[in-house]
Protein backbone atom coordinates (compact mmCIF):
# COMPACT_ATOMS: atom_id res chain seq x y z
CA UNK A 1 0.00 0.00 0.00
CA UNK A 2 1.41 3.62 -0.80
CA UNK A 3 2.83 4.87 1.96
CA UNK A 4 1.52 8.31 1.98
CA UNK A 5 -2.41 6.96 1.91
CA UNK A 6 -3.76 8.77 5.28
CA UNK A 7 -5.68 5.86 7.27
CA UNK A 8 -8.94 6.26 8.59
CA UNK A 9 -8.81 5.96 12.60
CA UNK A 10 -12.38 4.27 12.84
CA UNK A 11 -13.85 2.16 9.87
CA UNK A 12 -17.60 0.82 10.18
CA UNK A 13 -18.72 -1.65 8.05
CA UNK A 14 -22.10 -2.76 6.96
CA UNK A 15 -21.48 -6.52 6.05
CA UNK A 16 -24.24 -7.18 3.09
CA UNK A 17 -24.74 -9.14 1.10
CA UNK A 18 -24.08 -13.18 2.83
CA UNK A 19 -27.87 -14.26 0.93
CA UNK A 20 -27.36 -13.24 -2.42
CA UNK A 21 -23.88 -14.82 -2.53
CA UNK A 22 -25.24 -17.95 -1.30
CA UNK A 23 -27.71 -17.98 -3.94
CA UNK A 24 -25.50 -17.09 -6.83
CA UNK A 25 -23.77 -20.24 -5.70
CA UNK A 26 -27.37 -22.69 -5.05
CA UNK A 27 -26.02 -23.16 -1.48
CA UNK A 28 -27.86 -22.50 1.81
CA UNK A 29 -27.61 -18.75 3.46
CA UNK A 30 -26.31 -19.77 6.13
CA UNK A 31 -23.27 -20.44 4.51
CA UNK A 32 -22.80 -17.51 2.82
CA UNK A 33 -23.15 -16.43 6.69
CA UNK A 34 -20.05 -18.97 6.96
CA UNK A 35 -18.12 -17.69 4.31
CA UNK A 36 -19.57 -13.82 5.81
CA UNK A 37 -17.41 -15.14 8.81
CA UNK A 38 -14.32 -16.13 6.89
CA UNK A 39 -14.21 -12.64 5.03
CA UNK A 40 -14.71 -10.61 8.50
CA UNK A 41 -11.46 -12.74 9.47
CA UNK A 42 -9.50 -11.41 6.31
CA UNK A 43 -11.05 -8.16 6.41
CA UNK A 44 -9.30 -7.88 10.19
CA UNK A 45 -6.19 -8.84 9.72
CA UNK A 46 -5.36 -6.41 6.69
CA UNK A 47 -7.31 -3.81 9.18
CA UNK A 48 -5.14 -4.23 11.79
CA UNK A 49 -2.12 -4.56 9.74
CA UNK A 50 -2.94 -1.32 7.84
CA UNK A 51 -3.06 0.80 11.46
CA UNK A 52 -6.60 0.92 11.54
CA UNK A 53 -7.91 1.74 15.36
CA UNK A 54 -10.91 0.92 15.39
CA UNK A 55 -13.17 -1.08 12.82
CA UNK A 56 -16.90 -1.75 13.57
CA UNK A 57 -19.06 -4.68 12.25
CA UNK A 58 -22.67 -4.44 11.89
CA UNK A 59 -23.16 -8.28 11.69
CA UNK A 60 -26.82 -8.45 13.11
CA UNK A 61 -29.82 -5.62 13.63
CA UNK A 62 -32.77 -5.47 15.87
CA UNK A 63 -34.66 -6.01 12.92
CA UNK A 64 -32.74 -9.09 11.70
CA UNK A 65 -34.74 -11.30 14.65
CA UNK A 66 -37.77 -11.23 12.07
CA UNK A 67 -35.57 -13.32 9.37
CA UNK A 68 -37.02 -17.22 9.02
CA UNK A 69 -36.32 -18.89 12.72
CA UNK A 70 -33.68 -21.20 10.80
CA UNK A 71 -31.52 -18.54 9.57
CA UNK A 72 -31.87 -16.36 12.96
CA UNK A 73 -30.40 -19.85 14.74
CA UNK A 74 -27.59 -20.69 11.84
CA UNK A 75 -26.65 -16.70 12.80
CA UNK A 76 -26.56 -17.15 16.58
CA UNK A 77 -24.76 -20.76 16.65
CA UNK A 78 -22.29 -18.85 13.95
CA UNK A 79 -21.67 -16.10 16.94
CA UNK A 80 -20.28 -19.31 19.11
CA UNK A 81 -18.65 -20.76 16.35
CA UNK A 82 -16.74 -17.48 15.35
CA UNK A 83 -15.85 -17.00 18.52
CA UNK A 84 -14.17 -20.71 18.78
CA UNK A 85 -12.49 -20.19 15.79
CA UNK A 86 -11.12 -16.49 15.94
CA UNK A 87 -9.88 -16.01 19.58
CA UNK A 88 -6.56 -17.18 19.07
CA UNK A 89 -5.78 -15.60 16.35
CA UNK A 90 -7.23 -12.30 17.81
CA UNK A 91 -5.21 -12.50 20.68
CA UNK A 92 -2.08 -12.91 18.53
CA UNK A 93 -2.99 -9.90 16.32
CA UNK A 94 -3.23 -7.72 19.59
CA UNK A 95 -7.41 -7.25 18.30
CA UNK A 96 -9.45 -6.58 21.28
CA UNK A 97 -12.87 -7.22 20.89
CA UNK A 98 -15.98 -5.16 22.14
CA UNK A 99 -19.74 -5.23 21.67
CA UNK A 100 -22.45 -2.78 20.97
CA UNK A 101 -25.41 -3.52 21.02
CA UNK A 102 -28.64 -4.87 23.39
CA UNK A 103 -27.52 -8.32 24.64
CA UNK A 104 -30.12 -9.26 27.12
CA UNK A 105 -32.08 -10.65 23.92
CA UNK A 106 -29.22 -13.32 23.66
CA UNK A 107 -29.21 -16.49 24.96
CA UNK A 108 -26.86 -17.84 27.52
CA UNK A 109 -24.91 -19.60 25.37
CA UNK A 110 -24.30 -16.57 22.93
CA UNK A 111 -23.79 -14.41 25.99
CA UNK A 112 -20.92 -16.76 27.41
CA UNK A 113 -19.34 -16.75 23.84
CA UNK A 114 -19.36 -13.29 23.85
CA UNK A 115 -17.80 -12.90 27.48
CA UNK A 116 -15.09 -15.23 26.19
CA UNK A 117 -14.22 -13.18 23.50
CA UNK A 118 -14.25 -9.76 25.16
CA UNK A 119 -12.05 -11.21 28.36
CA UNK A 120 -9.72 -13.25 26.22
CA UNK A 121 -8.90 -10.38 23.84
CA UNK A 122 -9.22 -7.20 26.58
CA UNK A 123 -5.13 -6.42 26.17
CA UNK A 124 -5.16 -6.19 22.88
CA UNK A 125 -3.82 -2.95 21.64
CA UNK A 126 -3.53 -2.90 17.78
CA UNK A 127 -6.86 -2.49 17.24
CA UNK A 128 -9.95 -2.37 18.86
CA UNK A 129 -12.84 -4.67 16.80
CA UNK A 130 -16.88 -3.87 17.91
CA UNK A 131 -19.28 -5.69 16.70
CA UNK A 132 -22.41 -4.95 16.87
CA UNK A 133 -24.81 -7.48 17.53
CA UNK A 134 -28.81 -6.76 17.84
CA UNK A 135 -27.42 -3.02 17.19
CA UNK A 136 -29.85 -0.27 15.90
CA UNK A 137 -29.24 3.30 16.20
CA UNK A 138 -32.79 4.20 16.73
CA UNK A 139 -32.99 1.56 19.67
CA UNK A 140 -29.49 3.06 21.06
CA UNK A 141 -31.20 6.51 20.88
CA UNK A 142 -33.73 5.22 23.19
CA UNK A 143 -31.52 3.81 25.73
CA UNK A 144 -29.72 6.85 25.72
CA UNK A 145 -32.48 8.92 26.13
CA UNK A 146 -33.89 6.70 29.04
CA UNK A 147 -30.84 7.01 30.46
CA UNK A 148 -30.66 10.60 30.76
CA UNK A 149 -34.53 11.04 32.00
CA UNK A 150 -33.47 8.69 34.85
CA UNK A 151 -30.55 11.06 35.52
CA UNK A 152 -32.74 14.10 35.68
CA UNK A 153 -35.68 12.11 37.52
CA UNK A 154 -32.95 11.71 39.98
CA UNK A 155 -31.52 15.34 40.09
CA UNK A 156 -28.27 14.35 38.95
CA UNK A 157 -28.73 16.25 35.99
CA UNK A 158 -30.30 19.38 34.67
CA UNK A 159 -32.14 19.03 31.08
CA UNK A 160 -29.99 22.12 30.10
CA UNK A 161 -26.97 20.28 30.75
CA UNK A 162 -27.82 17.72 27.99
CA UNK A 163 -25.93 18.97 25.04
CA UNK A 164 -24.54 17.04 22.52
CA UNK A 165 -21.47 15.33 24.20
CA UNK A 166 -23.86 14.47 27.06
CA UNK A 167 -25.98 12.34 24.34
CA UNK A 168 -22.31 10.75 22.90
CA UNK A 169 -21.31 9.72 26.35
CA UNK A 170 -24.58 7.75 26.86
CA UNK A 171 -24.58 5.80 23.30
CA UNK A 172 -22.60 2.41 23.75
CA UNK A 173 -20.23 4.04 21.50
CA UNK A 174 -19.28 6.25 24.03
CA UNK A 175 -15.86 5.74 23.91
CA UNK A 176 -14.84 5.36 20.43
CA UNK A 177 -14.11 8.34 17.98
CA UNK A 178 -17.16 8.67 15.15
CA UNK A 179 -16.18 6.67 11.94
CA UNK A 180 -14.23 8.30 9.18
CA UNK A 181 -15.73 6.25 6.64
CA UNK A 182 -18.62 3.89 6.74
CA UNK A 183 -18.68 1.02 3.43
CA UNK A 184 -21.38 -0.74 3.19
CA UNK A 185 -21.01 -4.26 0.90
CA UNK A 186 -23.53 -5.79 -1.49
CA UNK A 187 -24.92 -2.39 -3.83
CA UNK A 188 -27.48 -1.48 -1.15
CA UNK A 189 -26.80 2.66 -0.31
CA UNK A 190 -28.99 2.85 3.36
CA UNK A 191 -28.04 3.17 6.63
CA UNK A 192 -30.38 0.33 7.70
CA UNK A 193 -30.70 1.87 10.84
CA UNK A 194 -26.45 1.82 11.63
CA UNK A 195 -24.79 4.77 13.69
CA UNK A 196 -27.25 7.42 12.69
CA UNK A 197 -25.98 9.99 15.26
CA UNK A 198 -22.19 8.85 14.88
CA UNK A 199 -22.52 9.29 10.87
CA UNK A 200 -22.86 12.96 11.14
CA UNK A 201 -19.66 13.83 9.34
CA UNK A 202 -18.73 9.87 8.21
CA UNK A 203 -17.36 9.41 4.51
CA UNK A 204 -19.71 6.93 2.62
CA UNK A 205 -18.29 3.93 0.32
CA UNK A 206 -20.69 2.00 -1.38
CA UNK A 207 -19.89 -1.45 -3.19
CA UNK A 208 -20.89 -4.17 -5.32
CA UNK A 209 -18.73 -6.87 -4.11
CA UNK A 210 -20.72 -8.77 -1.71
CA UNK A 211 -19.26 -9.40 1.88
CA UNK A 212 -17.97 -13.02 1.61
CA UNK A 213 -15.86 -11.88 -1.53
CA UNK A 214 -14.64 -8.83 0.55
CA UNK A 215 -10.96 -8.83 1.74
CA UNK A 216 -7.92 -6.77 2.17
CA UNK A 217 -7.78 -5.69 -1.86
CA UNK A 218 -11.39 -4.18 -1.24
CA UNK A 219 -10.50 -2.71 1.63
CA UNK A 220 -7.67 -1.26 0.35
CA UNK A 221 -9.77 0.33 -2.53
CA UNK A 222 -12.13 1.93 0.10
CA UNK A 223 -9.31 4.04 1.47
CA UNK A 224 -8.05 5.11 -1.58
CA UNK A 225 -11.65 6.45 -2.48
CA UNK A 226 -11.59 8.01 1.03
CA UNK A 227 -8.00 9.63 0.13
CA UNK A 228 -10.02 11.09 -2.28
CA UNK A 229 -12.42 12.88 -0.34
CA UNK A 230 -12.41 16.29 0.73
CA UNK A 231 -13.41 16.69 4.66
CA UNK A 232 -15.15 20.04 4.69
CA UNK A 233 -17.42 19.92 8.22
CA UNK A 234 -19.23 22.62 7.03
CA UNK A 235 -16.56 25.31 6.14
CA UNK A 236 -14.65 26.77 3.66
CA UNK A 237 -11.37 25.73 3.39
C1 LIG B 1 -25.70 -9.67 5.72
O1 LIG B 1 -26.08 -10.45 4.62
C2 LIG B 1 -25.69 -10.45 7.01
C3 LIG B 1 -26.77 -10.10 7.94
C4 LIG B 1 -27.64 -9.14 7.78
C5 LIG B 1 -26.88 -10.90 9.14
P1 LIG B 1 -27.60 -10.69 4.26
O2 LIG B 1 -28.06 -11.93 4.95
O3 LIG B 1 -28.42 -9.49 4.53
O4 LIG B 1 -27.49 -10.96 2.71
P2 LIG B 1 -28.51 -10.49 1.57
O5 LIG B 1 -28.71 -9.02 1.72
O6 LIG B 1 -29.77 -11.25 1.81
O7 LIG B 1 -27.84 -10.86 0.30
C1 LIG C 1 -28.13 -4.58 7.53
O1 LIG C 1 -28.35 -5.49 6.52
C2 LIG C 1 -27.83 -5.28 8.81
C3 LIG C 1 -26.56 -5.99 8.85
C4 LIG C 1 -25.64 -5.96 7.92
C5 LIG C 1 -26.32 -6.76 10.04
P1 LIG C 1 -29.82 -6.00 6.12
O2 LIG C 1 -29.66 -6.90 4.98
O3 LIG C 1 -30.49 -6.54 7.33
O4 LIG C 1 -30.54 -4.63 5.74
P2 LIG C 1 -31.71 -4.33 4.69
O5 LIG C 1 -32.83 -5.24 5.04
O6 LIG C 1 -31.17 -4.61 3.33
O7 LIG C 1 -32.00 -2.88 4.88
MG1 LIG D 1 -28.93 -7.89 3.41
Amino acid sequence: MNQEMKIPQHIAIIMDGNGRWAKQRGKDRSEGHFAGMMALRATVKAAAEMGVKYLTVYAFSTENWGRPQAEVDALMELVCTGVEMNTPELCQEGVRVEIIGDRRRFSEKVNAALDRITSKTAQGERMTLVLALNYSSRSELTFAVQQLAQKVADGELQPSDIDEKAISQSLYTASMPDPDLIIRTSGECRLSNFMMWQASYSEFYFTDVLWPDFGAEALEEAIKAYNGRDRRYGLVK
